[in-house]
């Protein structure tokens, strides 16, 4: 065959050079046509849109025609022609044809309609669906929209590290890092494990956050932020949580709450944007096939101001509705960690916008957060969005050197683990405040896929690392 540079299947469809002789690669999505004429819809994954390839099936052998079968890969030489169809404006009239791999029919993709629960099964070809091609371009084009937000902001992407001795959100739920033989354990005499052998001589985990250095890197370089893979081990099985996830959290020198809020509504607003201008063919195509509204509610987030409201007022709220008869599954008081319907009824039915909570009670919050004068609240702010929740979780930091002491002494965390964190407060502490934002939550919100496991490509849930 031939030697053409190859086109990519999304720039080939701008084109309209007609007559130009081109080439494309790329794997069968369907095959279909007459005894005389085939139309192939070939993907190369550039795009949702696939090429057509015309085939008149009597310039080509009948061997290598049986070979064109869905999900084989091919390489196509050939005439650009203007498409009579409706669709695209353009196809290709094929005049060669080569086989790069086969496909049996115990290719798992033969059909459409497959339940999400089975392309989980199969994530390592899922990638190949219309819908998981969509995700997943959606997915860098995020990542490539937080660097340009914060770089353009004067923010220093700072590398935190993933492997850790501290447990950032004192939750206990860190994975432990080890290469020691578990068979064969050292312990001491109260039966505590002796890490002196270990790797690092230390017990050591994956990291929950990378905040504690990220406030490091602030109160020296002013404004950084972290974009890495955090790692919890919640035996929470739901829609919205993952083992592993990709966290966003910035983290700036002489912010309060409120910058912080700002910062927050204009990151994740400048995301949802994103979205719509570089990503609008893919998500067009979710919008359609799933979920018909979501393009409407991403623009609705774009055209709200987000409800800034105290926990408290945001409990009184949900107490009016119990009284008034609305059932929730989980109990209401104050004091109590908002559970997602909580936070959903806010901002779904209540105020119909997102809402940024803030002022929890510090028992249900990290210790490092800043405490308010009243001796029960602390300067945390959860941003709230319409059917995810919670997605994003930040606060203004705890400044002071003894409060911030004295609340790690009363949560009983380890000096030994805390005095590198602690010098921040005791050499030229400052105000200055951060955040999470969970990556996949994001994801869920501008793809409008229902399940947290379908915007990551190999997800970790509990009992599940496959791949
Ligand atoms: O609220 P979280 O636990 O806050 C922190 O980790 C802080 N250190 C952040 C900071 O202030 N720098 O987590 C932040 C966000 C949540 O709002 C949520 O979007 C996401 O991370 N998240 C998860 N996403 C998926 N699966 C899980 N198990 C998650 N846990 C938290
Ligand atoms: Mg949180």
């Amino acid at each position: 065959m031939e030697t053409i540079r190859r086109t990519k299947i999304v720039d080939l469809l701008k084109r309209r050079d007609f007559g130009s002789m081109v080439n494309v690669k790329g794997w069968v999505r369907t095959r279909r046509g007459s005894k005389q004429v085939n139309f192939i819809a070939l993907n190369d994954g550039s795009t949702i849109n696939n090429v057509q390839v015309v085939v008149d099936l009597a310039n080509f052998d009948e061997e290598l025609l049986k070979q064109v079968t869905t999900g084989s890969c091919l390489s196509v030489n050939g005439e650009l022609v203007e498409s009579v169809g409706a669709g695209q404006a353009c196809e290709i009239q094929a005049r060669a044809i080569e086989v790069l791999g086969v496909c049996d029919n115990t290719y798992p993709l033969q059909k459409k309609g497959h339940s999400m629960e089975f392309l989980r099964e199969i994530a390592h070809l899922r990638p190949r669906t219309n819908t998981f091609g969509a995700v997943f371009r959606i997915r860098h084009n995020m990542a490539i929209a937080i660097h340009k937000f914060f770089h353009d902001r004067g923010f220093f992407y700072f590398h935190t590290p993933i492997i850790t001795a501290s447990d950032c959100e004192g939750a206990g739920q860190m994975f432990q890092v080890t290469t020691m033989n578990l068979y064969d354990l050292k312990k001491n005499e109260n039966g505590s494990i002796i890490y002196d052998d270990d790797f690092f001589g230390k017990q050591t985990s994956l990291t929950v956050s990378g905040q504690l250095e990220g406030e490091l890197a602030a109160t020296a370089l002013g404004a950084i932020y972290t974009f890495g893979p955090t790692f919890r081990a919640e035996n929470s099985n739901t829609p919205r949580h993952l083992a592993e996830f990709w966290m966003i959290e910035p983290e700036v020198a002489f912010n309060d709450i409120n910058d912080n809020m700002d910062l927050a509504e204009e990151f994740i607003k400048y995301c949802v944007q994103w979205a719509l201008d570089n990503c609008y063919d893919d998500v067009k195509f979710l919008n359609d096939m799933f979920d018909k509204g979501l393009i409407e509610r991403l623009q609705g987030v774009l055209k709200e101001t987000f409800v800034r409201l105290p926990y408290t007022e945001g409990i009184k709220i949900l107490e009016e509705a119990v009284a008034n008869g609305h059932k929730f599954e989980f109990p209401v008081y104050w004091g109590v960690d908002l559970a997602s319907e909580h936070e959903r009824y806010l901002v779904e039915d209540h105020f119909k916008r997102p809402v940024i909570l803030t002022d929890y009670p510090k028992e249900i919050k990290a210790f490092y957060m800043k405490q308010n004068d009243d001796g029960k609240t602390v300067r945390a702010m959860d941003v709230l969005f319409p059917k995810i929740g919670e997605i994003i979780g930040g606060s203004e930091r705890e400044a002071d050197y003894n409060k911030l002491l004295t609340r790690i002494q009363e949560l009983n965390i380890p000096m030994k683990d805390m005095w590198w964190y602690l010098d921040t407060r005791k050499y030229g502490s400052c105000p200055h405040s951060g955040f999470g934002l969970g990556f996949e939550r994001l994801l869920l919100f501008v793809t409008g896929m229902a399940n947290i496991r379908d915007v990551i490509p190999f997800p970790r849930t509990p009992r599940n690392a496959e791949f």
